[in-house]
């Protein structure tokens, strides 16, 4: 009988200790931190860059107003994010009251584009988190043409096949039309084509050095797969090598809705409203032997 009670009120005293723990890591789950962190360029002055974290949408809390850069402006209108900031002359930045939790940052400037690349961060209820992205990432652009070889296959999603037939392969070529001339014009640019003020939004790798492109590369086949999923040197390779169908994370990117507004905001003189659901219906390329 006192055995019996015994364990009954061990048992009682285990499901208290582990109630109350639970409650305070509910607490603690919650809450928010600071982020601080510094945008480190290698070989490229050091210009404004947009950090903020991926997936928290809501009213902007950017002075928006206050940038005078009208193309950074123009990205953190269209990004609709909460958690976003600028870096300053030294790349450093910072996003206060971040909800606690693994989160991803996303980063874009006007050289690179937005960065496919999701950057870690694990933030802290009530501390601060550090962060150190190091941009352009070390890989080379191989071109579209190099993805062909393994992303055609009707049954895998022919992700080549629906690429060619989208508007983005076609975006170079677009800038020769009498239409993107009248566009220029308005502008003060003369050749489009030629133009970093047309091509960072047209072209693949536009701000890029020499040497992150393969050989292979192509600027004229525009907005390639690389644009969206990063550079693919690595992952070319690391698929050739073997014929295993499991990519590990960082290999290859999944970009998001990030990505898009990069180039779909209002910096762009044909400005269509971009709503990403409608939008991506038109280019995705989904596997169909791959369960969600
Ligand atoms: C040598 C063959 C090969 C080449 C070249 C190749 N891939 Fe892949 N890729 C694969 C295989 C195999 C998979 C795994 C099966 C699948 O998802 O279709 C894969 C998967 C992917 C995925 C999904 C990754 C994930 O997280 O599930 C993306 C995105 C991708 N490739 C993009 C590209 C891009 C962009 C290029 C060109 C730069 C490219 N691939 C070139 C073989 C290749
Ligand atoms: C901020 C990115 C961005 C910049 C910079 C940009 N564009 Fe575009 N452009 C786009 C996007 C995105 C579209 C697709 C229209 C849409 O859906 O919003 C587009 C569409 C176009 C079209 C229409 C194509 C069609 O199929 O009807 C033309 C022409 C064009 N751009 C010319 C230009 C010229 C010329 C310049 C340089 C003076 C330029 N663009 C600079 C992003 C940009
Ligand atoms: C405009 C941006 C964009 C371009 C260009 C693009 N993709 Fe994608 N791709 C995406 C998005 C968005 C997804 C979905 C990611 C996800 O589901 O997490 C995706 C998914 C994929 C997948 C994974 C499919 C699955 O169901 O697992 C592969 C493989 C892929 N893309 C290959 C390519 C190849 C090859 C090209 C060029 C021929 C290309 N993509 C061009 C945006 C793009
Ligand atoms: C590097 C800049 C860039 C990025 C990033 C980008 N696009 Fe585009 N997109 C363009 C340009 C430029 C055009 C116009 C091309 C043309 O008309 O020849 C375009 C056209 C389109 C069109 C055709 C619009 C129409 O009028 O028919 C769709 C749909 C589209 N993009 C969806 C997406 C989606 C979804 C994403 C993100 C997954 C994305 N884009 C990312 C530059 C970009």
């Amino acid at each position: 009988m006192f055995n019996k009670l015994a364990r009954f009120f061990l048992l009682f005293c285990f499901l208290a200790t582990s109630v109350s723990y639970r409650a305070t890591f509910a607490l603690n789950a919650g809450g928010t931190g600071d982020i601080s962190g510094v945008v480190k360029y290698d070989q490229i002055s050091s210009f404004p860059t947009v950090v903020c974290v991926d997936g928290i949408k809501g009213e902007n809390r950017v002075l928006i107003e206050s940038i005078k850069d009208k193309k950074v402006a123009a990205v953190l209108s269209a990004l609709k994010t909460s958690y976003c900031a600028v870096t300053d002359k030294d790349g450093k930045f910072r996003i206060s009251d971040v909800p606690a939790g693994q989160i991803i940052l996303k980063v874009w400037n006007e050289k690179l584009g937005s960065v496919s690349k999701g950057f870690e961060v694990t933030v802290e209820a009530g501390k601060e988190a550090t962060a150190e992205i190091k941009l352009p990432l070390d890989i080379k652009y191989v071109g579209s043409d190099t993805c062909k070889n393994c992303h055609k296959a009707k049954d895998k999603g022919d992700a080549y096949g629906k690429w060619k037939d989208s508007k983005h392969s076609k975006a170079y070529e677009i800038l020769g039309s009498d239409e993107a001339k009248k566009v220029a014009k308005e502008k003060g640019v003369d050749d489009p084509q030629t133009s970093q003020e047309c091509l960072r939004c047209h072209v693949t790798a536009a701000g890029a050095d020499k040497g992150q492109l393969g050989a292979k590369f192509d600027m004229k086949h525009g907005v390639q797969c690389e644009l969206c999923h990063g550079p693919g040197d690595k992952h070319a390779k690391t698929r050739l090598m073997s014929d295993d169908d499991i990519v590990k994370k960082g290999e290859i990117d999944r970009p998001t809705e990030f990505m898009c507004l990069g180039c779909h905001n209002s910096a762009s003189p044909q400005y269509k409203e971009f709503k990403f659901e409608e939008f991506y219906k038109k280019i995705e390329h989904p596997n169909p032997k791959k369960k969600k």
